[in-house]
C-alpha cells in the first residue's frame, strides 16, 4: 500500500505546499482545512495528481478543545474505513500568530490553543494508526522564533501581559517540547521539530492589527517561498537526507541545536502533564502497550 500522510493548516503556506509535494511522491493525502472553500480550491488545483494518489479533505477548526476533538474523530474514522487504520506520516503545521489576548471556549489563550494544544489532541488520536505504520513519522513545524522564548510556569498561556510576538514564541518552543517528550515515549516514531526559516506567507496578515501585518508584510519579504521548506520536510520522512536522532530540531533538513532550554526533560514532561489536565487526555495510556 502507499504511504498516507496527514497534514494540517493545507489550504494555504507552508501545508499547502507539503500537499502537493507529498502527492507528486505518490502518498495519499489527507488535508485538515477550517474553510470548505479553500479546501475547494486547493483539491481543484491538484485535481491532475489525484489520477494516483488520493487527497481527502476533512473539514474542521482546531480553535478549542472540542472541535479539535471533533475533526480528529473525523480524521480517525477516515483512516479506518479508508486505509485499514494505518497512517505513516503526520505532519502538524496548522498555526497563528494573533494580536491582542483573545480566549477560546476553554478559556484557553488561542495562539497556546491552535499552535500546541490541536497537535498535542491530534497527535494524541493518531498514536494507534501511527503504531501500525512501518515507518511513521511525526513532523511539528515550530520556529526559529523559539530561541527567543523562555519559559515562566506562573504564566504559560501569557494570561499576564499578553504580547503577540511573545505569544508565538512561546507556542514554537512548546513544539519543540512536545516533539522531545514523544520522541523519549514513542522511539518506534520518528518525531522532528522543524524549522522552516522565513517564509513568504500570509500567516502575519491573518488575527493582526494593521501595524502587526505591515511589519511582518516588510519582514517576510525576504523569506524564502513555501516549496523551500517543505522540499526538506519531504526528504525526512523518505529517508532522502541525515538520518537525525528522533526528538530533533531540523533546519534544511539537518539537526541543529534547539533553545538550551529544551533539553531540560523536566519542562517538557511538566508540559505534557498541564495539557493533559487542560485535554483530558493523557499520553500515560500509551506507555508499555
Ligand atoms: N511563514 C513563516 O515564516 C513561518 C516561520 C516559522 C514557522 N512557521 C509556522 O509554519 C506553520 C504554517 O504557517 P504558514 O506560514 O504557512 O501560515 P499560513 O499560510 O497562514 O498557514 C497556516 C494554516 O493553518 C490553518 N489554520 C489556522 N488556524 C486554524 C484553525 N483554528 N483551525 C484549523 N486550521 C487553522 C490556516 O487555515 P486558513 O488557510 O483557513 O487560514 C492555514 O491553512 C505555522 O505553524 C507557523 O507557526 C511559519
Amino acid at each position: 500500500m502507499k504511504k498516507v500522510a496527514l497534514v494540517t493548516g493545507a489550504t494555504s503556506g507552508i501545508g499547502r505546499a507539503l500537499v502537493e509535494l507529498l502527492m507528486k511522491e505518490k502518498i495519499h493525502v489527507i488535508a485538515v482545512a477550517r474553510n470548505e472553500e479553500k479546501a475547494n480550491q486547493v483539491r481543484a488545483s491538484l485535481a491532475s495528481l489525484t489520477k494516483e494518489v488520493s487527497l481527502d479533505f476533512v473539514i474542521g477548526d482546531f480553535k478549542n478543545n472540542q472541535t479539535t476533538k471533533k475533526v480528529s474523530e473525523d480524521i480517525s474514522q477516515l483512516i479506518k474505513t479508508k486505509y485499514e487504520g494505518q497512517l505513516d506520516i503526520l505532519m502538524n503545521v496548522a498555526g497563528i500568530v494573533s494580536s491582542g489576548y483573545h480566549e477560546n471556549e476553554d478559556g484557553n489563550e488561542v495562539t497556546f490553543a491552535v499552535n500546541h494544544l490541536s497537535p498535542y489532541i491530534l497527535t494524541h488520536y493518531m498514536i494507534p494508526f501511527l503504531k501500525a505504520s512501518k515507518d511513521p513519522y511525526i513532523l511539528v513545524v515550530s520556529s526559529l522564533s523559539h530561541y527567543r522564548a523562555s519559559i515562566n510556569w506562573n504564566n504559560i498561556q501569557n494570561k499576564k501581559f499578553y504580547n503577540i510576538l511573545k505569544a508565538y514564541k512561546r507556542s514554537k518552543l512548546y513544539n519543540v517540547f512536545f516533539v522531545k517528550a514523544l520522541a523519549n515515549m514513542f522511539p518506534e516514531i520518528k518525531t522532528y521539530a522543524i524549522d522552516p526559516g522565513l517564509v513568504k506567507t500570509e500567516i502575519g496578515l491573518k488575527n493582526t492589527s494593521k501595524l502587526a501585518a505591515f511589519v511582518w508584510k516588510l519582514r517576510v519579504s525576504s523569506g524564502t517561498d513555501a516549496y523551500y521548506p517543505t522540499k526538506f520536510m519531504v526528504d525526512i520522512i523518505l529517508n532522502r537526507g541525515e538520518l537525525a536522532p528522533s526528538g530533533s530540531y531540523m533546519k534544511e533538513g539537518r539537526a541543529v541545536k534547539s533553545n538550551p532550554i529544551t533539553y531540560e526533560m523536566s519542562h517538557a514532561e511538566k508540559l505534557m502533564d498541564y495539557s493533559a489536565t487542560l485535554t483530558g487526555l493523557s499520553y500515560q495510556k500509551f506507555a508499555n502497550k
